[in-house]
């Protein structure tokens, strides 16, 4: 069925959401209070590297506005907002704002609407903080709207293919009436839809990135013993992935996860454990041998090279190929210690150069054939582009199994 839909967000998510909504006929409207996001996406321009959304954005017919008092004729209003880490934990405000906001224009509505959470966010918080704050309003959720949470499941990098192409969609909805309404949305898309209840549907988003990451850890591990003991952990993986109980994606060995999801959806789920007094004893060591993941890279490198005084070359800064988004990524930490350890840091990456500045101005930016030049060369990435460069010669540590690395004149692999 096609609806009418406010996206309130236009990040990562949000964006995409929409601009996939409207290709598939709906009457979108995308919502975000940044100006500047707004007029870029509206001129056709994404504020986000993602494959082919410059293209959908120019094609596709949506609203694109600042204005909230839009939410108030649409059927479906979609909460799509950052829920970032910081000190405290994770940080809500986006969304207790948002849904203040909401409440204001639920008063003024006659007519029934739902009210979906695509953010993630960890269990209870949409029947604990949102509901509540909707209600404000005075009106009732299940009676005079409804209220769903479907998590997302999305690659940056590969949002739209993803979006279109779901492997299952979670609905978790407050009763049934939202729910049913709430699913309409995806009647035409092949993939099963699984219906449950709210804080359900909240925990299955948190689980599935924490099983990821545990599998990246658990690859990783067993890598770093692999390489010790001088067996390739991709050999191993390819044995061990093709028991289907097991599966072989996920399992690449390396410098370890990063990105806006998995390493803050392991935090969210560790601080809700500990919220209820449980301790996350497997959770926790998965985001400890992450964080220990990158820095092997440095000790391999300290074996060929004094860091103090070196030209350190990095191939690839963003959490993995394909992505402008530096968001923990693993070059973050390396860059730290090798600035702290008095090397010189050269820098190249396809995408990511300019948000990575942000982070790191005072190292230098170079081209591709420049970090080549460098004393020593750190791959972080798996783009293709550094499995064509000429790497004889030269001194390579690398952290992504770049084939055409291995004709370095020193070569190490991380878990091989
Ligand atoms: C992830 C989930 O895949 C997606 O379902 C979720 O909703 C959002 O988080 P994304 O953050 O885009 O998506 O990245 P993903 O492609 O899953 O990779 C995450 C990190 O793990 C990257 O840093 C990647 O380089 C690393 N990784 C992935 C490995 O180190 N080894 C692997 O085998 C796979």
């Amino acid at each position: 069925m096609k609806t009418s839909i406010s996206v309130i967000g236009a990040g990562y998510v949000g964006l995409v959401i929409a601009a996939c909504l409207a290709k598939l006929g709906n009457e979108v409207t995308l919502i975000d209070i940044d100006e500047l996001k707004v007029n870029s996406i509206r001129n056709g321009v994404s504020p986000i590297y993602e494959e082919g959304l410059d293209e959908l954005l120019r094609k596709v017919n949506m609203q694109v506005t600042t204005d909230y008092e839009k939410t108030l004729t649409s059927k479906i209003i979609m909460l799509c907002l950052g829920t970032p880490s910081d000190e405290g934990g994770i940080n809500l405000n986006d969304i207790a704002e948002a849904s203040t906001t909401l409440a204001g224009i639920l008063k003024r509505r006659q007519d029934y609407c739902v009210i979906t959470i695509k953010s993630t966010i960890a269990p209870g918080t949409t029947e604990g903080l949102i509901i509540p704050a909707l209600e404000k309003s005075g009106k009732k959720a299940g009676k005079d709207f409804g209220v769903c949470m479907c998590p997302e499941f999305l690659r940056e990098g590969k949002a739209i293919h993803d979006f279109m192409n779901p492997a299952r969609i979670i609905v978790g909805e407050h009763d049934r009436t939202s729910g049913d309404i709430f699913c309409q949305l995806y009647e035409h898309f092949k993939a099963s839809i699984m219906r449950t209840s709210l804080k359900t549907a909240e925990m299955i988003k948190l689980a599935s990135n924490a099983f990821l990451a545990t599998k990246i850890s658990y690859i990783n591990e067993i890598g770093n013993m692999c390489k010790q003991l001088g067996i390739d952990a991709y050999d191993v993986a390819k044995g061990l992935g093709s028991d289907d109980r097991i599966g072989n994606k996920f399992l690449n060995a390396g410098v370890g996860f990063g990105g806006s999801c998995l390493p803050k959806d392991l935090r969210m789920l560790i601080a809700k454990a500990k919220e209820i007094n449980y301790q996350p004893r497997m959770l926790e060591e998965v985001l400890r041998l992450n964080d220990e993941q990158a820095l092997r890279m440095l000790n391999l490198l300290r074996k060929h090279v004094q860091l103090k005084g070196a030209i350190i070359g990095l191939l690839g800064l963003a959490f993995k190929s394909g992505t402008d988004d530096v968001r923990d990524s693993r070059a973050i930490g390396i860059v730290e210690a090798l600035l702290r350890e008095g090397a010189t840091v050269k820098a190249y990456d396809p995408l990511a150069t300019k948000n990575f500045s942000r982070i790191f101005p005072q190292i230098e930016y170079v081209t591709v054939e420049q970090v080549l030049n460098s004393d020593a060369i750190l791959i972080l990435t798996e783009c293709e582009e550094f499995n064509e460069l000429d790497y004889k010669g030269k001194l390579v540590i690398d952290g992504r199994r770049i084939a055409k690395a291995r004709e370095a004149g020193i070569y190490e692999g991380i878990c091989w």
